[in-house]
């Protein structure tokens, strides 16, 4: 991590006064969880005021059910494919924006979600939600971005975490973690790399949020900058 990195987040987050009851997380997965266990280990050791509410996975089979399992986190499984039938997308966004209310989370954090979710169902949320995509925003929305990014011959890749909008991937990138692409990566190989710096940008932008640092009002998107803050996004550059 450079140097400027470290500063940007100590002299911003001192200045902010503690909110005394940590942020209520909830926390949407579909695959292995890597991310949420960042999440759940910075929670239980103290170094992130989160408290996860509540996990939803869209798989039965998600590894980050077990993971969730083990520290004692609510689940909702909303399996698209229960005894057999396919969950229509209406039916999954029903039960779980039933169960949202339930949580009554501050922050939704989609990490590794894998469908693809409706304008009606994001803005009815009972939080704002953002999301964690592994490319450099605007560039590479959807999938495959590694092996998109290779072919295109980038120097650079990472990971993005952004406001969730109706439009895929489009809504407005808080925070990034940058690398530069090696000549022998595959796509393999840089999804690994892009991953780790994921584990490092997501407790980060979560502590962000959390000590009120960054904002996800819109009418106050704008105007962070007139703070000691930088132009968003912020960049975390890591050294690979
Ligand atoms: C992460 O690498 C994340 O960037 C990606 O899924 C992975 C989940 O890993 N998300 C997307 O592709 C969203 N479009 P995890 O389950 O180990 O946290």
């Amino acid at each position: 991590m450079s140097v400027d990195t470290i500063s940007i987040k100590t002299q911003s987050v001192d200045n902010v006064s503690l909110p005394n009851k940590p942020l209520r997380v909830a926390v949407l997965v579909s695959g292995s969880g890597s991310n949420l266990q960042v999440l759940i280990d910075a929670m239980q050791a103290g170094t992130l005021p989160i408290e996860i509410v509540g996990v939803i996975s869209n798989r039965e089979d998600a590894y980050a059910v077990t993971r969730a399992n083990a520290a004692a986190i609510p689940v909702a499984i909303l399996s698209h494919v229960a005894s057999g039938k396919r969950m229509g997308i209406k039916t999954f966004e029903q039960h779980a924006n039933d169960q949202l209310q339930a949580w009554q989370p501050d922050l939704i954090v989609l990490a590794g979600f894998m469908r693809v979710l409706s304008g009606s169902f994001i803005n009815s949320s009972p939080a704002p939600m953002i999301n964690l995509h592994p490319s450099l925003l605007p560039a590479y929305k959807g999938l495959d971005t590694h092996q998109r990014a290779i072919q295109a011959g980038e120097r650079h890749h990472g990971c993005s975490i952004h406001i969730v909008t109706a439009e895929l991937d489009a809504g407005a990138v808080l925070t990034q973690a940058v690398l530069e692409v090696n000549q022998k990566d595959t796509a393999d190989g840089l999804q690994k790399r892009v991953q780790k710096l994921e584990h490092q940008l997501l407790p980060w932008t979560v502590l962000l949020l959390a000590k009120g640092v960054l904002s996800l009002e819109q009418d106050q998107l704008g105007t962070q900058q007139k703070t000691c803050m930088p132009l968003l996004p912020l960049k975390l550059y890591v050294d690979s």
